[in-house]
């Protein structure tokens, strides 16, 4: 399909000096996967190895998350869009700054716009509070359903670095609340491909 808009918002991203990050950064991370219109995950921030090789959720997280993913046939070669809600790293990995995501705000608006997906996952508390106005926390909101932009719709899920440091997979853990939403996810999913 006709994604090479995202080609050139990458290019403009690449060249950003809209806030500080960009003095500290190595590399921008614009997006991992693959452009389609059914799933995108947003992130927090680019970490350590992710601003060394400019692509998401490669370091621990990120291989949990394609486990995740995994065990339920979906992969980031084939099904998913991923980005975060800022695209450069924040020093010692710190939340962005008010300042920081509102500057960046624009790149993840027109990702959304040109892909229009129909389902969004927001990773963790940074993305959901960038895509939600609630006062909820994640474990509040994790695993349902809302309207999303473009009619999509949009669930909050755990990040997995929080899953990292919950190892139980006991009844009502965080890793059991993570498989079922991810079922979840994979059958609406597989709905849209009917
Ligand atoms: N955590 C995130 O939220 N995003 C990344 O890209 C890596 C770790």
């Amino acid at each position: 399909m006709g994604y090479e808009e995202l080609e050139i918002i990458k290019e403009e991203c690449r060249n950003c000096h809209k806030c500080g990050l960009c003095k500290t950064r190595t590399n921008t991370v614009f997006s991992g996967g693959v452009p389609n219109d059914k799933l995108m995950l947003i992130g927090e921030a680019p970490g350590f190895y992710e601003d060394k090789q400019g692509e998401p959720f490669v370091g621990k997280a990120g291989q949990l998350l394609d486990k995740i993913l995994g065990c339920v046939g979906l992969s980031r070669k084939e099904h998913i869009y991923i980005c975060n809600t800022i695209k450069c790293r924040p020093p010692e990995n710190r939340d962005p700054l008010p300042e920081e995501k509102a500057a960046c705000r624009a790149f993840l608006d027109k990702q959304i716009e040109i892909l229009k997906p129909r389902i969004i996952l927001l990773c963790g508390r940074v993305a959901v509070n960038s895509m939600m106005e609630t006062n909820q926390g994640i474990t509040k909101l994790r695993g349902k359903w809302f309207e999303g932009p473009y009619f999509s719709k949009m669930m909050p899920i755990f990040h997995p670095s929080y899953l990292l440091r919950n190892d139980s997979r006991e009844k009502g853990s965080p890793k059991w609340l993570m498989w079922q939403d991810i079922k979840e996810i994979k059958r609406v999913y597989d709905q849209l491909c009917k």
